[in-house]
C-alpha cells in the first residue's frame, strides 16, 4: 500500500513540477502526440486545416557550425514548446540541385505546427557555402541566424575525427591529424586543409555580414552549451522573442553518457545519439599551441565583430 502510494505521489509531484516550472504540460502532450497521429495517420489536407496545422518556412535557422553543437542545440531549442524543428538537415541553400526546386521544395520539408510557434531547421553546411547568404536573404531579409561556435582548434580536431571515423569505417587510411595541418613545406599551419579554414569563424562570418546585419545574428558558446545548457539556452529564447520556458527541468544529466538528456515532460526524454560524444586523438602539443597561436588573431577580430567574448587562447 505505502508503495503505491509513493507512486501516485511522486507522479502527482512530477506533475505539479510541470506546472510549477512553467511547461505547458498539454501544450507539450499535444505537440508530440498530435504530430506522430498526422505523420503516420494519412491526414488529408483538411484534417489538417482542422486541427490548424500547416508547415510554414524557417523563422530561424541554424547556419553552423560544422561539429559546433548545431545538433544538440536544435534538439534542445524543440524542448520548447513553441518551436518545431526539421528533424534532417534540408541542405536547401548549399545544395544547387536542391535550391533549383525552389522555395515550395523547401516548405514541403518543414514539420507540420501549430500558428503560435516558429520552425527552425539546421544545416551546417550554410556557414562556410559561398552562396548561401544571399540566397537567404533573398528568401527573408530579417530571418533569424544562430551560429554555434567552438574552441577552434577543439573543433578542427573534433572535424577531423569525425571524417577519419568515417574512412576508418569503409576501412580506408587516413592521414595523421598532425600531417594534414601543417604544411610540410613551410612548416607553417596548412589553411588548404579544411578542418583548418572552417575555423576561421571570422573569414566565412565577414561575408554573411554583407547581406545581413549583426543584429541578425547571435552567437551560441558550444563549449558552454555542453557543459551547461540552460544559461545558452535562455539567451537563445531571447533571441528569438520567445517566452522562457526551457528550465532546469528539461534537461538532467546522465553521468554514464557524461552528456545532458532531454526531459520533454514526465512521459518522455531522449538522450542525444551517442556517437555524438566521440574520444578525440591525442594531438602533438606543439602542434596544437601552433594552431591556436594561428587562430588567435581570427578571434580576436571574431570577439569584435560580434560582440561576444570566449576565453580561447
Ligand atoms: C493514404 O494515401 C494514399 C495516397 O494518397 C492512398 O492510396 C491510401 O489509400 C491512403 N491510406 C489510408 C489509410 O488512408
Ligand atoms: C522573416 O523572418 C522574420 C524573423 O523571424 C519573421 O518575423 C518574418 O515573419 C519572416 N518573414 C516571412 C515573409 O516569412
Ligand atoms: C574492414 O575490415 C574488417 C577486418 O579486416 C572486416 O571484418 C570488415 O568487413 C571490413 N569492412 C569493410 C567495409 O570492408
Ligand atoms: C543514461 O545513459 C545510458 C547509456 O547510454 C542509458 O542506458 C540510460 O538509459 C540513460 N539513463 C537515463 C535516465 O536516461
Ligand atoms: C611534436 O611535434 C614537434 C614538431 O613537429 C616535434 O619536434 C616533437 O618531437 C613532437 N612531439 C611528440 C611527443 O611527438
Amino acid at each position: 500500500l505505502l508503495h503505491t502510494k509513493f507512486i501516485y505521489l511522486s507522479l502527482i509531484f512530477h506533475l505539479l513540477k510541470q506546472h510549477a516550472v512553467c511547461i505547458p504540460l498539454h501544450t507539450l502532450q499535444r505537440k508530440q502526440a498530435l504530430h506522430l497521429k498526422l505523420h503516420r495517420r494519412n491526414s488529408t489536407r483538411e484534417q489538417l486545416r482542422m486541427h490548424h496545422l500547416f508547415k510554414q518556412l524557417p523563422r530561424a535557422i541554424i547556419i553552423g557550425v560544422r561539429k559546433g553543437g548545431t545538433r544538440a542545440l536544435l534538439e534542445m531549442l524543440s524542448l520548447h514548446p513553441a518551436v518545431v524543428k526539421a528533424s534532417q538537415e534540408v541542405h536547401f541553400f548549399d545544395n544547387d540541385e536542391n535550391y533549383d526546386r525552389g522555395v515550395d521544395w523547401y516548405l514541403k520539408k518543414m514539420p507540420f505546427s501549430f500558428p503560435h510557434q516558429i520552425t527552425i531547421e539546421k544545416s551546417p553546411a550554410y556557414f562556410i557555402t559561398e552562396e548561401v547568404p544571399e540566397r537567404i536573404f533573398k528568401m527573408n531579409s530579417s530571418i533569424k541566424l544562430l551560429l554555434i561556435v567552438r574552441e577552434p582548434t577543439i573543433r578542427a580536431v573534433s572535424d577531423y575525427t569525425q571524417v577519419l571515423e568515417g574512412k576508418e569505417r569503409k576501412n580506408k587510411t587516413y592521414n595523421k591529424f598532425e600531417e594534414l595541418v601543417i604544411d610540410t613545406k613551410t612548416c607553417e599551419v596548412n589553411t588548404k586543409y579544411k578542418a583548418v579554414r572552417t575555423s576561421i569563424y571570422t573569414k566565412y562570418l565577414e561575408h554573411w555580414l554583407k547581406f545581413f546585419p549583426i543584429e541578425q545574428f547571435h552567437i551560441v558558446d558550444g563549449d558552454h552549451l555542453i557543459t551547461d545548457p540552460l544559461p545558452e539556452l535562455k539567451l537563445v529564447e531571447q533571441f528569438l522573442n520567445l517566452p522562457s520556458r526551457i528550465s532546469q527541468y528539461n534537461l538532467y544529466f546522465n553521468a554514464t553518457r557524461g552528456f545532458f538528456c532531454l526531459r520533454f515532460n514526465f512521459m518522455f526524454s531522449k538522450c542525444l545519439a551517442g556517437s555524438k560524444g566521440r574520444i578525440h586523438p591525442d594531438v602533438n602539443l606543439s602542434i596544437k599551441e601552433k594552431l591556436q597561436r594561428f587562430f588567435h588573431p581570427f578571434n580576436q577580430k571574431f570577439y569584435q565583430i560580434t560582440g561576444r567574448t570566449f576565453n580561447w587562447p
